[in-house]
């Protein structure tokens, strides 16, 4: 089908299957493997798109089940898409949105025909179907959106699973048929399957079929074991063309970013590192720190010596503990923090292989993160 995105591979790892590339998309190139920060409702909690420009950010998340229901379809429309609506003229990708309602909203009941829920606002009973999906993100205008999918938790077993999967296909179809932006926007199919290795065989060569710009890894990081989240990461991988950027959905602890680049995976995004800064945990390459925990309160040291970020260039950990708890400037000190930690962590990553010392730094990456806090 049709796309509107080159991408190329710059370095392959020649131990493991990690690979730097370079993403071009409407709203400019975006280097990879990449985490992407997710602003669920059009801004990320607690930072300013111009902040995010500024810790050169190239691609963040919005949500279509959000921004559909406020501002809403007509609204955004009319301001002519998410990236005015925000002032980001930067890369977007919107999630098709029955995710978060499947996760969010515990009424939520899926049908062929899509996900039926009970608007948080009214109480009114609302159905997401492909064709609403697609037609709310032709409206929000992202420059890769998400096909609607039946997604299932990982830990769900039995024919279920096997009916997602089939579904996720059928619905595919549907996205790719109500599309009415292929030449702007990036439509990007969304492999399920559980834990499942022949079914997500099966969805992988049915999608692959569609020949979509991109492929994400769906269905995971929902509580299974690390070893079977990974085995499916790497089969999965081995099967999808090495043509396509392949994105790994909802994972975004260091340790996976790591694990999932050797296993050859191009994109993340996760809400963990925006919202257990709102906890007070800040994101350290020795493990995080609960800057609330009184331990801190005499602390004058940055969260991180050789992090260049705002916060650690003006702020010590006990001016932080103060204000954690009560304050949103001590949320917003953090965030701030905890996207620059991510964001430094895949730039560290794409060094790594650049150099071609991936292995090395896999290996020092582990011994810093379990060797001990200070
Ligand atoms: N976010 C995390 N996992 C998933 C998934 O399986 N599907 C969608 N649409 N979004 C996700
Ligand atoms: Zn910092």
């Amino acid at each position: 089908m049709n796309s509107a995105l080159s991408w190329k591979i710059i370095a392959n790892c020649s131990t493991t299957k990690a690979r730097v590339g370079k993403l071009t998309l409407p709203h400019g190139p975006v280097d990879t493997p990449v985490f992407m920060p997710v602003g669920t409702q059009g801004t990320l909690k607690g930072l300013t798109p111009k902040q995010l420009e500024e810790l050169n950010c190239q691609i963040m998340l919005n949500n279509t089940y959000h921004l559909g229901l406020r501002p809403g379809q007509e609204l955004i429309e009319e301001l002519g898409g998410s990236h005015e609506f925000q002032n980001w003229n930067r890369n977007l990708l919107t999630d098709s949105g029955g995710f978060q309602m499947v996760s969010l909203l515990k009424l939520a009941r899926i049908t062929e025909e899509g996900v039926e829920f009970q608007s948080p606002h009214d109480g009114s009973t609302m159905l997401l179907t492909p064709e609403h999906s697609m037609s709310l993100q032709n409206s929000i205008g992202a420059d890769i959106i998400m096909q609607l999918d039946d997604v299932v938790s990982s830990l769900t077993t039995g024919p279920r699973v096997e009916e997602a999967m089939y579904r996720s296909i059928r619905w595919l179809d549907r996205c790719i048929n109500s599309h009415r932006k292929p030449d702007t926007q990036n439509l990007f199919a969304i492999i399920q399957g559980g834990l499942n290795i022949d079914l997500r065989k099966k969805c992988i060569e049915e999608m692959v079929k569609r020949d979509t710009p991109g492929y994400a890894i769906g269905g995971l990081s929902g509580g299974e074991e690390k070893d079977t989240f990974w085995r499916i990461v790497t089969f999965s991988t081995d099967l999808l063309p090495k043509s396509k950027p392949i994105y790994c959905m909802g994972v975004g602890y260091a340790e996976d970013l790591v694990v999932c680049s050797a296993l050859g995976v191009d994109m993340y995004d996760c809400v963990f590192p925006t919202r257990t800064a709102r906890f007070g945990n800040a994101l350290t390459s020795k493990g995080p720190l609960n800057l609330k925990s009184t331990k801190f309160a005499q602390d004058f040291e940055p969260i991180e010596k050789d992090c260049n970020c705002l916060t650690c260039k003006k702020y010590t950990r006990a001016y932080i503990h103060m204000h954690a708890t009560r304050e949103t400037v001590g949320c917003h000190l953090i965030t701030l923090h905890n996207v620059s930690y991510q964001l430094r962590l895949m730039n560290s990553i794409r060094q790594a292989i650049l150099k071609d010392e991936f292995p090395t730094f896999v290996q020092l990456f582990f011994k810093e993160l379990f060797g001990g806090k200070d």
